[in-house]
């Protein structure tokens, strides 16, 4: 039998590595009905769907994940959870942004992927890689902005019209998202609108401040002007010192996607989208909510159209903020991303669902 002077030290001991347990825990929150496989896992035995078929997180850990400088620190599941192993301060993500945004251009875009970049593109042959030219470059035919003059009106209209007005039933997912998570008095800033689908949308959720960074020029119907306004993105990261970590939300739908192909003659950048979400983590508060909809399916390029989200380029989309809820406009009810929904479409189809997550 153990004597009580032995047993003592003992129980501190374990106290001890039970604290340590609870303190090295990745604070990392699943989104709900996702599968944590296990903190503990081999990494070589969860697999994850690619255009080549099932590949191992131990893999896309060595051959992408380090290349960009992450690592999975939780084999979740259909998106590894990972940790960026030096992440840039906010400066350093605003001035390369200018950086990069300053390079001479051509001035009609590319339609092959200079070949020096295609592995960087391709996440060294990870993403599926097709074609489907678009120039959007200063373009006639192309999206102009439309219905700026009309907020009044928007702002009347009902959900599936509404949220109908771009994108069909997949915008509907933003209003939905929107009302399950009221943004009541608080402020916030949208990227990239056509239309102000997006701004009506938080609008109506009680927002009381929305600024919207837009290349072309807007002009907002007047009586909104006390609590919509705009400004180009060039002047959004030379002023985002007055930006820095201010937003209780920001949203964006089917922008992102687009940065760094050269379509509408933004500069070639393999990641000119995960630079986007850097700089949206830099101007939230801490606890802030982003809602984003970009195209999800299996991770594809079609160059220079867009880029479709699967397992691989979500994970390193996602670093820095917790996932908490996705819509889908099919009800206004979140549902679970689970791979079987991911990757309901064929290579290179895709939907666009709202995901809902939150600043770490
Ligand atoms: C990617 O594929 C191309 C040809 O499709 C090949 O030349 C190249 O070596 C591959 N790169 C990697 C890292 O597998
Ligand atoms: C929003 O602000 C108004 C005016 O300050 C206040 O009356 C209202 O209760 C606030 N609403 C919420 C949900 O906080
Ligand atoms: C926006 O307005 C500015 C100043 O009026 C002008 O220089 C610029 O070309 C305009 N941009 C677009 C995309 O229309």
């Amino acid at each position: 039998m153990l004597c009580p002077s032995r047993v003592f030290p003992l129980l501190l001991i374990i106290v001890f590595f039970i604290m340590i347990g609870v303190l090295l825990k990745p604070n990392v929150d699943l989104a709900p009905g996702w599968k944590d496989l296990s903190s503990h896992a081999n990494l070589a035995d969860y697999k994850v769907k690619t255009h080549k078929g099932y590949v191992s997180m131990e893999e896309l850990n060595e051959n992408v994940f380090q290349k960009f400088g992450y690592e999975i620190i939780r084999p979740t599941y259909p998106v590894p959870t990972l940790k960026m192993t030096h992440e840039p301060t906010c400066d350093n993500v605003f001035s390369e942004w200018k950086r990069i945004f300053k390079l001479p251009q051509p001035d009609i875009p590319v339609d092959t992927i200079p070949a020096d970049r295609l592995e960087e593109f391709t996440l060294y042959n990870y993403t599926a890689l097709g074609s489907f030219y678009k120039n959007d470059k200063n373009s006639k035919e192309g999206e102009r902005p439309r219905n700026w003059d009309k907020l009044s009106e928007l702002i009347k209209m009902p959900r599936q019209q509404l949220g109908g007005l771009a994108y069909g039933k997949d915008g509907v997912s933003m209003f939905d998202a929107m009302q399950a998570h009221r943004l009541d008095n608080m402020s916030g800033v949208v990227i990239g609108s056509m239309q102000p689908w997006v701004e009506v949308s938080a609008l109506r959720s009680g927002v009381s401040k929305v600024l919207t960074v837009e290349y072309n020029n807007l002009t907002i119907q007047e009586e909104f002007k006390n609590r919509m306004s705009a400004i180009l993105p060039i002047d959004f990261v030379t002023n985002w010192h007055q930006y820095a970590g201010k937003f209780d939300f920001a949203a964006s739908f089917s922008s992102i996607e687009h940065s760094g192909l050269g379509r509408y003659g933004d500069p070639m950048d393999p990641i000119g989208d995960i630079r986007e979400m850097l700089k949206i983590k830099c101007v939230l508060k801490p606890g802030g909510l982003l809602f984003i909809g970009f195209p999800l399916g299996t991770d594809a390029i079609q160059f220079n159209a867009h880029r479709i989200y699967g397992s691989i380029r979500l994970a390193m989309m996602m670093y820095g903020f917790e996932w908490i809820d996705t819509f889908s406009g099919d009800s206004e009810q979140p549902n679970d991303l689970t791979s079987e929904r991911l990757h309901a479409a064929p290579l290179f189809g895709l939907v666009q669902n709202t995901l809902v997550l939150r600043k770490i």
